[in-house]
């Protein structure tokens, strides 16, 4: 592991999923993570020698400066040609570019004027919805539209399905030999139809590091291209990662932040019956970590099987929530319904804006709280209230606080949350790579979409579709 310019910045505070302060039905106590701190040992020496011989490559991501370089020049000269710029992807091939925009980028960047944006508009073909697509089909501009098609395996179907759609619309416009020069593949470097694809006709590739999960790519191409076109700063993202990974190059449980996290949900888990984590941020722009972390932590931990094949039926639900909208909607049922949950709060120390509330009127004197207050440190009380809120509630909560949000944060974010999901898999003693669970589902599309190959699936599915079942109601 190298060492990182960058310091790592984020800040946690665990102190109310402890017993001492939520009681200790719900609650964690110091003996429970001694308990688990040689454990957490040896899995970490198993990760760093696994490391060293060749496995874990997503732990290098943040080394690749001359990739990143490359793509920085690359979307130099882009954002100076392309208008407007499709992502098309999905999982893995997108979350990690639209959690990355969304919090470094302006909200409303699509928008802004040309000058101020300064690069191509930023749209996302993810799921295959005809509405979306013919929608922002109208709306791009596709003479001056850069489409990038990212996918590692190279033959998911929204993608493939997403892409065949924008390749039609983008030869209409711009006919068949300008169109290859308007169309980047993101894809395995020599597997799978994408690949095939994009050698036959010329396309220019970059790679989806090999011996990494889709979930996992971000900082590879797949998530520094979207980014670098929006302008973001991709060295500092690798930095942040960086600055966690160094950060994390230990194995004491109570010192190193993606291990601690790990075994706190874990025990939560566990021990105390708290099935589902809720990450909640108290900022808009960091609610897509939300939707990443979502598949990273479902995807790696949910699972039927052991290492050792037991079944285990492993894993804690990732749900989204945001400060303060969801005190709206869903903490009523957070502190008051089944206590089977963990929250984990997102603070920030400085908003990017600063908006004073206007005085209000004396003649309403319950609103003069509000008086000289900004709307960020509104927000950010409430962030405080809840987890109080929460604590007197009994339900444990722990706080990360970032400094403020940027490029290096979010860098930090995704190298944090990477690693707690693979010592959190070590734990559960289940492989947080591959998703054998989303299989049974692809293959039944492809079946009923007609692929060859799928016959004898095809004919057991809509064997007894359409006879009459008691169970289902039609208009
Ligand atoms: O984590 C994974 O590997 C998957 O969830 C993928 O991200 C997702 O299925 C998309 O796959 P692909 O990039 O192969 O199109």
């Amino acid at each position: 592991m190298s060492s990182a310019s960058t310091k790592s910045r984020l800040a946690f505070d665990y102190r109310n999923v402890m017993a001492d302060a939520i009681g200790s039905d719900h609650g964690l106590t110091d003996d429970q993570f001694a308990g688990l701190a040689e454990k957490v040992r040896i899995e970490h020496e198993r990760i760093t020698t696994e490391h060293a011989g060749g496995e874990q490559r997503w732990m290098d991501l943040p080394d690749n400066r001359a990739l990143a370089d490359e793509i920085a020049g690359f979307a130099a000269e882009a954002r100076g040609r392309y208008r407007d710029y499709i992502l098309i992807g999905i999982g893995g091939s997108s979350l990690g570019a639209i959690a990355t925009i969304q919090a470094t980028t302006h909200p409303f960047r699509n928008l802004q004027s040309d000058a101020e944006r300064g690069g191509p508009r930023f749209f996302v073909f993810d799921n295959p919805d005809p509405e979306k697509l013919k929608a922002t089909l109208e709306i791009v501009d596709l003479p001056n539209t850069l489409i990038n098609v990212v996918s590692k395996s190279g033959q998911t179907a929204e993608t493939a399905a997403n892409f065949l759609v924008a390749l039609e619309a983008l030869e209409a416009a711009v006919g068949k030999e300008q169109a290859r020069k308007q169309i980047v593949a993101t894809t395995d470097p020599k597997d799978g139809l994408l690949r095939q694809l994009a050698d036959e006709e010329g396309y220019r590739t970059f790679p989806v590091p090999p011996g990494v999960d889709g979930r996992q790519t971000v900082l590879s191409a797949v998530g520094m291209i979207p980014a670098a076109l929006a302008g973001v700063d991709i060295h500092a993202l690798l930095a942040g990662a960086a600055a966690l990974r160094d950060r994390s190059n230990t194995a004491d449980l109570r010192s190193n932040p993606a291990y601690l996290l790990a075994a706190l949900n874990y025990l939560a888990d566990t021990r105390r019956g708290k099935s589902m984590l809720v990450t909640m941020p108290y900022a808009d722009s960091l609610f897509g970590i939300t939707d990443w972390f979502r598949q990273l932590w479902a995807e790696s931990l949910g699972k039927r099987l052991s290492t050792t094949g037991v079944e285990v039926f492993a894993g804690q639900t990732p749900i989204k929530a945001l400060g303060a909208i969801d005190q709206h909607s869903q903490i009523q049922l957070y502190t008051e319904g089944p206590n089977d949950k963990v929250i984990s709060i997102i603070r920030v120390g400085e908003y990017r804006a600063k908006q004073t509330i206007a005085n209000p009127p004396v003649s309403i004197p319950d609103l003069a709280y509000l008086r000289g207050a900004e709307l960020g440190q509104l927000l950010d009380r409430e962030a405080l209230a809840t987890a109080w809120a929460l604590t007197q509630a009994k339900r444990p909560n722990y706080t990360i606080t970032v400094p403020t949000i940027d490029a290096a944060i979010i860098g930090e974010f995704f190298f944090l949350y990477e690693l707690q999901t693979v010592m959190a898999g070590a734990l559960y003693g289940v492989n947080p790579f591959g998703q054998p669970g989303v299989e049974a589902g692809k293959n039944a599309t492809y079946a009923l979409m007609g692929r060859s190959g799928y016959e004898t699936l095809r004919e057991e599915l809509l064997s007894g579709a359409d006879a009459a079942s008691p169970y289902v109601i039609n208009s």
